[in-house]
């Protein structure tokens, strides 16, 4: 499953110069959601700068506008369903304006979209993004424009992603689509459709590329990484002949290639599902310097029973198992969670095995989340959303607090610690400092001396907050 990220605007990019002096039209694009979803943004803007657009960062000036939703939890949708309340009110000062909706919302709610709220002129699923030139002119010609085909093949292994908001020094590379998984609680293979990996030539190529612009870390994206496989193309679960296991790649193999793409390249992934990681993928990472000593790893639940009705295919033990893998392969690793607070039938003997469970792993970090029922899924179906609000609420908050303090405590094991930090650029505070990150995934923040965005420093830490590092630069 992604990493949510707070939702931002992504704005525009530096595009082409114009071959003809046709003007240019202007795409805004909005992302909410995972990294996947600003991943699948980029591609978006490259296929409709091959149409003849660029991207614009000024709504007001837009033709078109597209919002790539998130739909993994209601109020996900709550926020893009306001915005387009939002969106009303420029449109009527815009009446040429063309309103899209992308991704996972789309996909779920399809046409239903359409009717329920009526300045939307295009949905669209995640595989149909291809289509986009080809339903914008359907909008031009005075009708409105659906296309929410899933695939068992698209990957837009050939699609070059234009770099939307880019500090020039990370990036995602979206290695596979999908997720054949059926979590209980999960919208996302409903959403996103069939498991299906990226041709691995197509991903080094890619890295290749980002780092001969300068690029320095590259994000592995997939909904379940662990699982990639490419045997050819189509689906996982096609049954691959022996010839094409034979020449297959595995993601600890697909690791190792990017990973040689240069010493100087971070490289980094997510996210990973706990049944499917394994120790192949740990020995990659402690052989490559560069493949940075941070996993994210979402457990859901501390308790097997909740586990087994979450159909997660792991149980307490086998968790605890494998951050005990993760600790004697990488000791120095970095570990992040995903909770879910109140799933169907958590009782509060559960509840306590979650907090044993985070106190055990020590995790340096958490996403943490109230359970929201989603249409469709198997819990929806099979299960009552039976633990009432105030109390997914105050189990909510005593996971955070837990999360707190072991934020805390983690950090301030680094302090006095000297650190490699790749510099990302000003922090947001002070001009006079720049942030980073260190191998873990922490932030790190210094004065910034004479050092340059994309450089690799040594770090001290001299200090802590439960998110920051702070310290000074050591020659
Ligand atoms: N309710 C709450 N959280 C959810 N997640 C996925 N589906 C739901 C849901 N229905 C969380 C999981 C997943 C993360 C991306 O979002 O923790 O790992
Ligand atoms: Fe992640 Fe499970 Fe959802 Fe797949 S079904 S995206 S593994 S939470």
């Amino acid at each position: 499953m992604n990493t949510p990220l707070p939702e931002h605007l992504q704005g525009s990019a530096t595009l082409l110069e114009p071959i003809n002096q046709t003007p240019k039209r202007k795409l805004y694009l909005e992302s909410y959601g995972c990294q996947m979803n600003f991943s699948d943004s980029e591609i978006v803007a490259s296929i409709l700068q091959q149409n003849g657009f660029e991207t614009t960062r000024e709504i007001l000036e837009a033709d078109v506008v597209f919002l790539n939703t998130c739909a993994i939890r209601d109020n996900a949708e709550q926020r893009v369903r306001n915005r387009l309340q939002e969106l009303k009110s420029i449109k009527r000062r815009r009446p040429g304006m063309v309103v899209g909706v992308l991704g996972c919302m789309a996909e779920r709610l399809k046409s239903k979209l359409l009717e329920e709220e009526q300045l939307v002129d295009i949905v669209a699923g995640p595989d149909a993004y291809r289509d986009l030139p080809q339903l914008i002119k359907t909008v031009e010609g005075g009708q409105k424009a659906v296309n929410v085909l899933l695939s068992r093949e698209e990957t837009y292994a050939d699609v070059a992603p234009v770099r939307l908001d880019s500090n020039g020094i990370s990036a995602f590379i979206s290695i596979m689509r999908g997720c054949d998984n059926m979590c209980a609680f999960c919208v996302v293979p409903f959403t996103r459709g069939r498991e299906r990996s990226r041709n691995p030539e197509s991903i080094v190529a890619e890295a290749q590329d980002l780092f001969e612009q300068g690029y320095r870390e590259v994000t592995l994206l997939g909904q379940n990484v662990n699982s990639y496989l490419w045997t050819g193309g189509g689906l996982k679960k096609d049954n691959p002949t022996e010839d094409e296991l034979k020449n297959a790649t595995t993601f600890a193999q697909l690791l190792a290639k990017v990973a040689e793409v240069n010493p100087l390249l971070r490289i980094r992934y997510s996210t990973s599902h706990p049944k499917d990681m394994g120790n192949d993928v740990l020995e990659t990472m402690a052989k490559y310097p560069n493949i940075c000593k941070y996993i994210h790893l979402p457990v859901q639940s501390g308790s097997s029973t909740v586990l087994e009705r979450m159909n997660r295919g792991y149980n307490r033990a086998w968790y605890l198992e494998r951050i005990a893998a993760i600790r004697h392969y990488i000791p120095d690793c970095g570990i992040s969670t995903d909770v879910i607070a109140g799933f169907c039938g958590e009782n509060a003997e559960d509840h306590e095995a979650t907090l044993s469970l985070m106190e055990a792993s020590g995790f340096d970090f958490a996403y943490m989340f109230k359970y929201s029922e989603r249409p469709k899924t198997l819990a929806e179906r099979k299960f009552a959303d039976d633990v009432a609000e105030e109390e997914k609420t105050a189990r909510l908050n005593e996971i955070i607090a837990l999360q707190n303090k072991l934020s805390q405590k983690s950090n301030e094991q680094d302090v006095g610690k000297t650190m490699e930090v790749l510099v990302e650029g000003p922090s947001k505070r002070s001009p006079e400092q720049h942030v980073g990150r260190n191998t873990q995934n922490k932030v790190v923040v210094f004065p910034k001396g004479e050092t340059q965005r994309g450089q690799y420093v040594r770090v001290k830490i001299d200090a802590c907050t439960s998110a920051t590092l702070m310290g000074h630069l050591i020659d």
